[in-house]
């Protein structure tokens, strides 16, 4: 199929299926890959479900998209349904204040299009900095979904202090914050988590104590209690980087995706010795097997293929695109 196909593999999958793909990436670099995909009949999408609907609406009409693995979902983005969020959005009005929703790209296709509708933008954990400068310099105020901690972590990077930051628990009544609460936060951070982010201080402590001398870096989904006691913080293509360009000799320790982190132990051992900060696996990226993918080349069965409701499309489109056009 040559040019016809293109395989898009996040950098959390095995490296078997790393190995087929015509570009790795992280969230960010996948979405614009696949928005520049213009020569593809057929996208494969080698990641989450959530990274394959964002492709599906940014891709043209003429293209399809598949997921060799359809059922990989994300804990996280299920953790802000839209019925919850319309609530919080409500709960807002009667707050007072001007706010706009920014979705991290771990978000359903609804919610996309609810930020989208509402003058928002998606993000993604390597320009949520960029994004939160575009609302905050429109003078508003961010409801940011759904994850606490990149919120959190953000407004942290932005200098903002840490009353600057509240969180939306959607199970409390008006999320468990008032009026007062609201009008002196800049970022109001939904109440959801990555499990397999879930670094703490103690894996900080006990990383020290086993490599001293080394440097930690950790992914800005993970709580600031841990992330503050790290060297540096950075999405997954930072975090590619960082290794990258450590000096010869040099140690690090990197608290993110376990298959990442072998990959980059196995890639750069000769020059720097990488460990991970905790091995921490996400199940939904390894539902992505070999076979599973060689299913999908030999048959494209029609349950493989993704799609978004045509009513959210333009939406959801929105949000994206004023993320992909923030400079
Ligand atoms: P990035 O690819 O944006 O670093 O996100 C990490 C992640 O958790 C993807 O699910
Ligand atoms: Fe979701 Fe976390 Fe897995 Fe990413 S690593 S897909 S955020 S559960």
């Amino acid at each position: 199929m040559r040019d016809r196909l293109c395989i898009l593999g996040h950098y959390y999958q095995r490296d078997e299926i790393i190995g087929h793909a015509d570009f790795v990436g992280d969230s960010l670099e996948l979405a614009r890959r696949a928005a520049a995909s213009g020569n593809a009949e057929k996208i494969v999408f080698c990641g989450v479900h959530f990274m394959a609907e964002s492709a599906r609406v940014l891709a043209g009409a003429s293209q399809a998209v598949y997921m060799p693995a359809p059922g990989a979902g994300c804990p996280m983005a299920d953790m802000a349904p839209l019925r919850e969020v319309l609530r919080a959005w409500d709960d807002l009005s009667t707050f007072g204040g001007k706010w706009v929703p920014v979705a991290y790209v771990n978000s359903s296709a609804k919610i996309k299009a609810f930020c989208g509708e509402r003058g928002g933008a998606t993000c993604t954990s390597s320009n949520a900095a960029k994004v939160f400068s575009w609302a905050l310099k429109q003078d508003r105020k961010i409801l940011f979904l759904p994850d606490e901690h990149l919120g959190a972590n953000t407004a942290f990077d932005l200098g903002l202090p840490d009353d600057a930051v509240a969180v939306y628990n959607p199970s409390l009544p008006a999320g468990g914050i008032d009026a007062g609460r609201a009008a002196r936060a800049s970022v109001l951070a939904w109440k959801g988590y990555c499990h397999v982010h879930m670094f703490s201080a103690q894996d900080i402590g006990r990383a020290r104590a086993e490599h001293p001398g080394a440097k930690i870096i950790v992914h800005p989904e993970t709580p600031k209690e841990a992330l503050r006691l790290a060297d540096a913080h950075g999405s997954t293509s930072q975090i590619v980087r960082y290794v990258e360009a450590a000096p010869a000799g040099s140690t690090i320790v990197v608290g993110t995706e376990i298959n990442l982190v072998k990959r980059l132990a196995a890639l750069h051992g000769g020059r720097v010795a990488v460990h991970p900060l905790r091995a921490s696996a996400c199940r939904n990226m390894a539902m992505t097997t070999e076979a599973g993918l060689l299913a999908l080349l030999e048959n494209w069965p029609e349950e493989n293929r993704i799609e978004v409701d045509p009513k959210l499309k333009a939406n959801a489109a929105l949000a994206l695109r004023r993320m992909l056009e923030i400079p």
